[in-house]
């Protein structure tokens, strides 16, 4: 059984991430996650505990990496841990700049000192800009971030191909498109939407909602994920997503719809509370990928279709009510009264 040191693991991605692995009985996963907002132990609950081992702390406490490294002597690293959400990196870039770029910068000067066979650094397709009337962005595209958030993940990725060339660290980089799934935190898209309709707010779309995004849904992202660390070449970067293309308002118009044929309201009555907001500043218009060499050189593709995977996503929020309620007390309500009440007010 190998083991993984897999940071921020109690997240969204990590979490269902760790999940997959537990599940297989190949791995044993040291978790390290400082428990963040977005970080909560219950996204474990149920995973085979002697495969698994939490602890509580920071990716840019050195000693406590170097000791983790040391000890566990880990066959890889596999790092989530970040600080995720664009609108959270408008209102304040300083978290991100910590724990994206000097998180990072720590993981990498540790394996230095204690080798393993394979660092993959898990990045976004949204370090290559907006790609409006582009063609998709494929790994070779040059970096354009345009949100504090996606500039911290680019100097990440800068970073890790640095180490790469300098060090010749074992660095793989995978590049995803938008995620969606359960325990997602309801500060994104998907689950705000339906946390939102299912308390009877409004629906808050971003300017016109004709932003494209393309989603994935998190277990294809997973294995994907497993895939590269497992079969990847040292030095390369994969893209991830389906290559499809949704806007906002579409995404927004179909949870109406599900939610109305699992849970009972009126769709029309639901799509009435689609409202308009201000927009996020520098708010990119379109993200597209290529995905050519993930398919060609591992050899995987999506299962999901979004139809399925947004019907069981709308299934897991309405199952899994007092897990929203939970995580959404608290810090979530001023947060929000940020972006939506005072339409970014405290960015100024
Ligand atoms: P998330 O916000 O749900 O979870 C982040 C996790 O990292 C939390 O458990 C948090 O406690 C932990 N964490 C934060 N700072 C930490 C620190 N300094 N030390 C240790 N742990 C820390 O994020 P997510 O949506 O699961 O994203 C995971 C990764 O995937 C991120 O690197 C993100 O940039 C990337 N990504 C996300 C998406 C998406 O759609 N969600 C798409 C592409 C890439
Ligand atoms: O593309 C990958 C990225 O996807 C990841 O790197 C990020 O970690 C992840 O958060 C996600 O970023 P986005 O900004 O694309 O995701 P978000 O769910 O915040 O927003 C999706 C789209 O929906 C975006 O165009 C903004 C819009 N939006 C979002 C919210 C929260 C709205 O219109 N209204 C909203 O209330």
């Amino acid at each position: 059984m190998k083991t993984l040191l897999v940071t921020g693991g109690c997240g969204f991605i990590g979490s269902n991430f760790v999940r997959l692995l537990c599940a297989s009985g190949a791995w044993r996963v040291v978790n390290l996650d400082k428990l963040t907002y977005a970080g909560n132990l219950e996204n474990l609950s149920g995973i085979v505990q002697e495969h698994h081992r939490f602890v509580k702390g920071d990716i840019a406490d050195r000693s406590l990496v170097d000791r983790l490294l040391e000890e566990e002597k880990p066959w890889a690293i596999v790092n989530f841990a970040a600080e995720s959400h664009v609108d959270r990196s408008i209102l304040d870039s300083s978290p991100f700049l910590q724990t994206n770029i000097a998180g990072v910068q720590t993981l990498l000067e540790s394996v230095r000192r204690y080798p393993v066979d394979r660092f993959l650094h898990i990045s976004t397709d949204e370090v290559y800009g907006d790609k409006v009337g582009q063609e998709p962005a494929d790994e070779k595209s040059p970096l354009i971030p345009s949100s504090p958030y996606a500039a911290s993940k680019a100097a990440a990725d800068l970073l890790c191909l640095s180490y790469r060339r300098t060090y010749g660290l074992p660095i793989l980089i995978t590049r995803s498109s938008n995620n969606y799934g359960p325990y997602q935190f309801p500060e994104k898209l998907i689950p705000l939407m339906i946390r939102n309709a299912m308390s009877g707010m409004k629906l808050p779309v971003y300017g016109d909602g004709m932003q494209m995004r393309d989603w994935l849904y998190v277990d294809d992202n997973c294995r994907a994920i497993l895939a590269v660390l497992e079969n990847g070449t040292p030095g390369s970067v994969y893209n991830i997503g389906t290559e499809t293309e949704r806007s906002n308002l579409e995404v927004v118009q179909s949870i109406c719809q599900i939610l109305s044929e699992i849970a009972g309201p009126d769709v029309e009555t639901l799509k009435h509370t689609i409202e308009s907001v201000v927009d996020r500043p520098g708010h990119d218009r379109r993200y597209a990928i290529s995905t050519a060499k993930l398919r060609t050189e591992i050899d995987w593709a999506p299962t999901v279709s979004f139809d399925t995977g947004l019907s069981k996503t709308v299934r897991w929020y309405l199952q899994n009510e007092d897990w929203v309620a939970r995580v959404t007390s608290g810090e979530y309500r001023k947060y929000y009264e940020s972006v939506y009440v005072q339409a970014w007010g405290q960015s100024a």
